[in-house]
């Protein structure tokens, strides 16, 4: 699991669903803020986690923290991650790294918007960005690891 390695300082988990990744991030980050339209009492809520009910939008329209580490698995549809994405980079530590969830779904039955939707087009979009470094993971339902470039540090 990459918090393990990352052991990242600031978290930020957009659509946290039923915690199933934030509860496990929790043993590895020190603070931790969650993004999710539904409130779900399964998700980790100690006295280093912020909870924000919802949508990531609204949340970056008043947030003033950066992060180390940020995983985007919310609204699946291409423009809503498109947002995310640029959201996520503007409040990104030099060294932090995003985490994109279902940009590689197996199959056309998965490209539905209660599934991976039209994540699958982010890898092609974000290597338009002269300013990060991109990484995929190509096994269903896959993750795209975004930075920011070296050079810019
Ligand atoms: C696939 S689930 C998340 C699973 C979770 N990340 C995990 O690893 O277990 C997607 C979640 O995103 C939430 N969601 C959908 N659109 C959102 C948005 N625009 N902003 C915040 N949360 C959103 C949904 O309510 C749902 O709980």
């Amino acid at each position: 699991m990459m918090a393990k390695i990352l052991k990242p300082n600031h978290y930020l988990e957009i659509g946290t669903g039923y915690g199933d990744t934030f509860n496990l991030v929790c043993k590895y980050a020190e603070f931790l803020t969650g993004i999710d339209r539904v409130k779900r009492s399964k998700v980790n809520s100690r006295f280093n986690v912020m909870l924000y009910k919802g949508d990531s939008d609204s949340f970056f329209k008043t947030n003033k923290s950066r992060y180390d580490m940020i995983f985007i698995d919310g609204d699946h549809r291409f423009d809503q991650v498109k947002r995310d994405v640029v959201n996520a980079l503007s409040v990104l530590n030099y060294d932090g790294v995003i985490f994109v969830h279902d940009t590689f779904p197996k199959g056309e039955i998965y490209k539905i918007d209660d599934k991976c939707s039209d994540s699958w087009k982010v890898p092609a979009w974000i290597r338009s960005n002269p300013f990060v470094d991109v990484m995929d993971v190509k096994k269903h339902p896959g993750l795209t690891i975004i930075k920011h470039k070296e050079a810019r540090k």
